[in-house]
């Protein structure tokens, strides 16, 4: 029987620092400090905490995009950090991620469909060009975009559109897992919420798991299954969301909460209707 954690983090640590020379000093600064969680199969996992906790930093380190100080990541039973490259490469299309903008990494001088095209490509090589096109344009409409939109250029897309398309470029590999670090927070409100309701439309679609990064609590609210919350680099509280909500047991964990209390306009609205707040 498989196991049901997808992701098991343990003792997660990063030192950021230079080496220090004549003239510049030696510095370390210790960005997360033994961070421990699993996350389950089709499960959200929120990870939660204010600007320069960590969050973003262990969402690379579980990317491996950057080296873990100490500590290990384990996927579906196995240490990722000990792969080598090519066992690590294979991976790379079952673990992806979504920046906050991530369309701001497409290439400004090809079309949205080429750049698509280019990872379903490069992880499964031989099909058609026909084929491959095919799915392009599936995909594409999966993510709420017109097939039109193959053949546009990046600055011709609004940032919602921009990060639909930045959905569409990690799921055409069809990923298992996808960290998600902050992905609506550069979007007006009334975009967020249709977002946060593809992400959940193409969870339940392809029984992806999320983690799901964010600087406070309102999205975290209905979409998280389970959150963790950071403070300087530590897990201070972990907890399932609705317990979180009735019963924070931490100060850090209140004030962000009493952020979304405050919260006004449609997003209020928005989760208001959900019976969250
Ligand atoms: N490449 C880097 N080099 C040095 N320090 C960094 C680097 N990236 C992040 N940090 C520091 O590590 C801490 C955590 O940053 P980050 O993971 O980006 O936090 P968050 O995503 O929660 O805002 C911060 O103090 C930040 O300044
Ligand atoms: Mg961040």
């Amino acid at each position: 029987m498989q196991s049901e954690s997808l992701l098991d983090v343990s003792g997660l640590t990063k030192v950021y620092g230079n080496k220090g020379s004549l003239f510049v000093p030696r510095k370390e600064i210790l960005a997360v400090n033994k961070v421990s969680f699993s996350i389950n199969r089709g499960e959200t996992f929120g990870l939660i905490g204010e600007s320069g906790s960590g969050k973003t930093t262990i969402g690379r380190m579980v990317m491996r995009l950057i080296d873990a100080t100490a500590g290990d990541i384990q996927y579906k039973g196995k240490s990722i950090l000990s792969m080598k490259k090519g066992e690590m490469d294979k991976l790379r299309n079952e673990m992806q991620i979504i920046f906050q903008d991530s369309g701001s990494a497409f290439n400004p001088r090809k079309t949205i469909g080429e750049q698509i095209l280019h990872p379903l490509n490069k992880f499964y090589p031989g099909n058609e060009a026909q084929i491959q096109y095919k799915k392009v344009i599936e995909m594409l409409d999966v993510v709420g975009l017109r097939s039109d939109f193959y053949h546009r250029y990046p600055h011709e897309l609004s940032g919602g559109q921009r990060q639909r398309a930045g959905i569409a470029r990690a799921l055409i590999v069809k990923p298992k897992f996808l960290v998600l670090d902050e992905p609506v927070s550069a979007l007006d409100v009334s975009v967020k919420a249709q977002i946060m309701n593809l992400l959940i439309e193409l969870q339940k679609e392809f029984q992806l798991t999320y983690l799901f990064i964010a600087h406070n609590l309102d999205l975290v609210a209905y979409f998280c299954d389970r959150v963790a919350v950071l403070s300087k680099g530590k897990m201070i509280e972990t907890a399932p969301t609705i317990d979180l909500f009735r019963k924070p047991q931490h100060e850090v964990t209140q004030k962000l909460l009493s952020s979304i209390l405050t919260l006004d306009g449609d997003l209020g609205d928005y989760y208001r209707k959900q019976s969250v707040i």
